[in-house]
């Protein structure tokens, strides 16, 4: 099979923001407690922060990491976390029928986030949780020493304040598992109201509404709507939330990124609907808060216990190249979605992984998103192509999936590509439009057993390794892309 594709400077889509490559901590399973804070293990640091891990999410370079949910923190009380460990109450936790023992909360959460190198995405209680609660929060997190909830922060023992940014008005609040679940109308109210006392204790803040909590909910995208008709002008951006899983046809479990695609443009389009129902001049964005691979057919009842394991999905070479198309179609609508938190990030579905007192490890999809975080940082150029289509339950789906970054500060370009086919496919790329290029790195992720899975025993199963590049400079190249395969290879313009 035969795929070309041209790199245009002039095509730009948009930008990327830095907040494309965020995550996701929830007090879900182990993600926290034997995850990050393990205070026992032989790594942790003075706080119980293991140092292990941290080591690996430095390296994936994450802009924000969103906190504490998802699903938990609709009945979460945030004054239950903060303050004297010994004063702290263990609760049922309900969203993930659990035990909660409270030993990490907002505190610990705002230290450890320093020390990795990320900001915070807060997101506020609108299940259980009131408007007003919303705002203490905001004051305890963000307000300077003076005031009753700031005051609280300071004697807890943090006197700066946190600057938390962004937030989210609640969780997928459409969702009938979703503790307090509303209507799109009561919710819209509820956030409209929790937005007005959070920006007026804080006006730097930016607030992400909840939009459909998927594609498969019966409300979508009239949620989407609704939503925003009684919030725009209150908030800034739309949450978007997906996850993907096997369901017996490798190349249209491979296409997924065409129904992603498809997700941001519909949602795209109800907000824009909105902006010109409202005649506003404001834009809305996007919020892709959860997106991943995830095998929701598999989860099994437990019993209460805490920290345990829950949604331990273990994730297969297959799983990465899928994992490496959603990403790729986060970065081909950089001019719409600013954010994008993978869901999540230590051992509930996650790309790292650790045993209870022991070793940490890389799952397979922890290598596309360090790819990406890498590389995919600067202007989106829109991938002008001529490629062969194939069918798939997602509808026409190229065979090649194709992203091109290029960093204006070198004159490097990137250009990520996925094969979806079962057999190589020729690539033939054209670079005349910059003049004349040279390749200067190609790393592929493949391998002949698409279910290869990395283990504590076997963790190099499914690693990217480094392809010979054509030498010279030229003004188009041609590349052959193993079956089922992700491409990302570097381009050097004369200047850069
Ligand atoms: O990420 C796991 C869960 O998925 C989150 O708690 C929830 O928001 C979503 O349904």
């Amino acid at each position: 099979m035969i795929a070309t594709l041209r790199v245009d400077p002039r095509a730009i889509i948009g930008e990327t923001d830095p907040r494309l490559f965020s995550s996701f901590l929830e007090h879900l399973g182990r993600a926290i407690y034997t995850g990050i804070y393990e205070p026992a293990h032989t790594r942790a640091d003075e706080h119980g922060f293991r140092q292990d891990v941290l080591t690996l999410i430095r390296d994936l370079n994450i802009s924000h990491v969103r906190y504490p949910g998802g699903n938990f923190v609709s009945g979460y009380d945030w004054w239950d976390g903060v303050g004297p460990r010994d004063l702290r109450p263990t609760r049922l936790d309900l969203a993930w029928h659990s035990i909660e023992t409270n030993d990490f909360g907002w505190g610990e959460f705002a230290d450890w986030s320093k020390i990795a190198g990320t900001s915070i995405m807060g997101a506020v209680n609108l299940g259980t949780g009131t408007p007003l609660q919303a705002g203490e929060l905001l004051e305890y997190a963000n307000g300077v020493p003076g005031t009753y909830w700031s005051d609280r922060r300071v004697a807890h023992g943090h006197r700066d304040p946190w600057n938390v940014n962004l937030w989210c008005l609640g969780n997928e609040m459409d969702g009938e598992w979703q503790i307090g679940r509303l209507s799109a109308s009561a919710y819209a109210a509820k956030a409209r109201e929790a937005a007005k006392i959070m920006r007026r204790v804080d006006d730097r803040i930016e607030l992400v509404a909840c939009g459909s909590s998927t594609v498969l909910q019966p409300t979508f995208p009239a949620w989407d709507r609704e939503v925003l008709e009684g919030t725009y002008e209150e908030v800034d951006y739309l949450s978007l939330h997906r996850y993907y899983e096997h369901e017996g046809n490798d190349q249209d479990y491979l296409a997924s990124f065409v129904d992603m695609d498809a997700f941001i443009r519909t949602i795209t389009g109800t907000v824009d609907y909105v902006k010109a129902l409202k005649r506003s001049r404001k834009q809305i964005n996007l919020s892709f808060d959860e997106w991943n691979v995830w095998y929701q057919t598999k989860q099994e009842p437990h019993p209460w216990q805490q920290a345990p394991h829950l949604i331990e999905d273990q994730y297969s070479l297959l799983d990465a190249l899928v994992f490496a198309g959603l990403g790729m179609t986060l970065l081909n609508n950089a001019d719409r979605v600013k954010i994008a938190c993978l869901a999540q990030l230590v051992n509930a579905i996650a790309p790292i992984v650790t045993e209870p007192g022991g070793r940490v490890l890389k799952q397979a999809t922890y290598h596309p998103f360090r790819l990406l975080s890498a590389f995919g940082r600067g202007l989106v150029l829109s991938p002008i192509s001529d490629l062969p289509r194939v069918e798939t339950r997602y509808g026409d789906a190229p065979v090649v999936h194709a992203s091109i970054v290029l960093d204006q500060d070198s004159g490097m370009i990137t250009v990520f590509a996925l094969n979806i086919a079962t057999t190589p496919t020729q690539l033939s790329i054209d670079v005349s439009p910059l003049g004349l290029a040279s390749f200067a790195g190609h790393v592929c992720l493949d391998g002949p057993e698409l279910g290869a899975v990395n283990t504590f025993e076997n963790p190099d199963a499914v690693v990217p390794h480094r392809l010979p590049c054509p030498e010279g400079y030229l003004s188009s190249y041609a590349v052959t892309l193993s079956p089922c395969s992700f491409h990302v290879m570097r381009l050097a313009t004369r200047n850069a």
